[in-house]
């Protein structure tokens, strides 16, 4: 979704309020856009400076190249990815007002923008874009045409406008001042020495200071040099949350990596430890992050839904099977869109799970309100402090899987399930649903499988052998049962979305009820086999599937545990992991399986970090 920039500095020869902006654009790029804009201000200048382009980052560089702005000491910037009005260089941001004066940039929907269109094409004005933006950037214009003050002129616009914003702007006549706003729409700031920032999110400033102030909902921010004034739309100051964030600029960077894909996949082991860190007292007991419900509470739940999105339903998939296993509470999962606009069950006794990377998914969000209208207490698993999700939730578990930049989601997936897990853990130990003893066992499972992917990642060539064997494939399938079974599915999702392949994920169980009527000669066909020690009879039943499709001409890749041979006499190739526990196999079982997107999204020469269509955070609905 857009990326935004703010940036006022004393203006030292070295950093360029342009170079900081497009800097930050570029450490922004991860979130997902298809045009982008910088708008400067100069004592020197009696109008804004700007200039935007459709397309990547580079294009807009050029355009620079051609036609150097002036010198400023403040700059906004933006990365847009197209709601209303296409990718096109002039419904790129920024937008300008007052003939040139007033530069907005903006990330969001605002859902008005029609009637207050038609009301300033009434009062004369012109537009030049077929964006929401362009309404905001004029009617702010007309509300420092009467305050003469822009925090208050953007406070009043603020008060006017429906549905989600963070808006910037920059005025000629103050040309040491940035101004934003936030509503449903993330805003952090970056406090430094001499200069400030802004951001959509700290990715943003990383590289220049690691001091961050958090915004609340409905705040205005006002940055220049040497000062960060905090204030609510109705004009009440407010103190606003510092914090440091432990992100350096490096993690936020490739590392020598090809795409930041291959890094986060190779980040994995560390995510899921780091997640692990710090969760118990000096009782060995469970904690959590930040839990703002009584324990009381907790233990009459009667219920629990898991709401979230993509790949993060897909990791609340999973927990189900260990959550009932564990805590004998039903568990639904339900993606976040669907439980919003329906008529969801939910009381005081029921337990919301909301599961988010970025904390920031307007559907995740929405659905989270929803949930707690009705009377429930929502949990998120976030992975990106200072977004608006944990802000808004009864607690939180942070994962720690640090800065996920690639577009598709591999190192936050893993540090879900881990979360996850830790969640249900503690809900039994709440609950007195498990022994002490069977809780740290589990806790020592769960700590020994950061070297267990690491292990997986070592094995990784064969993977990409196949992988690049197969760039011609037109449609693969993907088979599991029990963990194996969410994991199919992001199997599946995850080659759609890097590779451009029809994949479709399915329980092994379905097979019978349709699905085996694609299989004819040469279908590939990717099986997750459970472990042949798991209680159940599982295993078999996963064999005699390979069978049926193989005996239909399916080409078949099987992902296995060490030591079960039976698989493979049936398997054309065997992706082999380390014995786990079943519960935890999912962990493991899902690293071939992006390490085969990735390396086939690549054989056919594809951005492997940014999809087409896609948005690393899906700020509108
Ligand atoms: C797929 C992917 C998406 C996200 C989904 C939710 O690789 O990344 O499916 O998982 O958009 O995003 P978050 O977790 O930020 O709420």
């Amino acid at each position: 979704m857009c990326g935004i920039v703010g940036y006022v500095g004393a203006g030292a020869p070295s950093t360029r309020p342009q170079d900081v902006a497009l800097e930050g654009l570029g450490r922004l790029e991860y979130r997902g856009y298809d045009s982008a804009g910088i708008a400067l201000a100069s004592p020197d200048q009696p109008l804004i400076s700007s200039a935007k382009k459709a397309g990547k980052l580079v294009n807009l560089r050029e355009e620079l190249d051609a036609r150097p702005l002036p010198n400023a000491t403040a700059a906004i910037g933006h990365t847009r990815w197209a709601t209303h009005g296409g990718p096109s260089d002039l419904n790129a941001h920024p937008h300008l007002a007052l003939d040139g004066k007033l530069a907005v940039i903006h990330n969001g929907i605002i859902e008005n923008y029609y009637l207050l269109k038609t009301e300033l094409v009434e009062k004369g004005i012109e537009f030049t874009s077929e964006t929401d933006t362009e309404v905001a950037a004029h009617l702010l214009g007309q509300e420092y045409l009467v305050t003469g003050n822009l925090t208050k002129a953007i406070a009043n616009v603020a008060q006017r406008l429906e549905g989600t914003f963070t808006l910037l702007a920059l005025h000629a006549d103050q040309p040491d001042t940035v101004v934003g706003a936030r509503h449903d729409s993330p805003l952090v700031v970056g406090l430094g020495d001499g200069e400030n920032f802004m951001g959509s999110d700290v990715a943003a400033f990383i590289a220049q200071t690691n001091e961050a102030l958090e915004l609340g909902q409905d705040e205005i921010v006002t940055i220049t040099p040497h000062s960060v004034t905090v204030t609510t739309f109705d004009g009440r100051a407010v103190e606003g949350n510092r914090y440091t964030v432990d992100w350096d600029a490096s993690a936020a960077e490739k590392g020598g990596y090809s795409s930041f894909m291959a890094k986060e996949i190779d980040d994995q082991p560390q995510a899921v430890g780091d997640t692990l860190l710090g969760r118990t007292n000096e009782k060995g007991d469970l904690i959590l992050d930040d839990l703002r419900i009584d324990e009381a509470t907790l233990r009459t739940i009667d219920k629990i839904i898991v709401i979230a999105c993509g790949t993060a339903a897909y990791a609340g998939h999973v927990a189900k099977y260990a959550i009932e296993h564990w805590c004998r509470i039903p568990v639904e999962v339900e993606l976040a869109h669907e439980f919003r606009y329906r008529d969801p069950i939910v009381t005081s006794k029921t337990l919301v799970v909301a599961i988010s990377q970025s904390g920031e998914t307007m559907d995740t969000l929405m659905a989270v309100r929803h949930a707690q209208e009705q009377g429930a207490k929502v949990i998120s698993i976030v992975n990106t402090h200072g977004s608006t999700i944990p802000r808004e939730s009864d607690a939180v578990l942070y994962t720690h899987a640090g800065p996920e930049i690639a577009v598709a989601s591999t190192k936050a997936f893993v540090s879900q399930i881990t979360a996850t897990y830790l969640l249900g853990l503690y809900l039994a130990q709440l609950r007195g649903n498990m022994f002490r003893d069977e809780i740290q066992a589990i806790l020592t499972e769960l700590r020994a499988m950061p070297a267990k992917l690491k292990e997986v990642l070592d094995r990784s060539e064969h993977v990409r052998e196949v992988a690049r064997s197969m760039a011609d494939a037109t449609s693969v399938l993907f088979l599991g049962r029990h963990v194996g079974y969410p994991i199919a599915l992001e199997g599946a999702l995850k080659l759609k979305e890097l590779a451009y392949i029809h994949a479709e994920g399915f329980a092994a169980g379905e097979l019978k009820h349709g699905p085996i009527a694609l299989i004819e000669e040469g279908q590939p066909v990717i099986i997750i086999v459970p472990s042949p020690r798991g209680r159940d009879s599982l295993h078999a039943k996963v064999i005699s599937n390979i069978q049926e499709v193989r005996a239909r001409g399916a080409h078949t890749l099987v992902i296995a545990e060490d030591g079960d041979t039976d698989v493979e006499a049936f398997a054309d190739e065997v992706f082999w992991v380390p014995q786990a526990p079943t519960l935890m196999s999912p962990l493991l079982t899902v690293l071939p399986l992006q390490v085969f997107a990735a390396e086939l999204a690549g054989a056919k020469g594809l951005d492997i970090d940014q999809p087409r269509n896609l948005a690393k955070s899906v700020t509108v609905e």
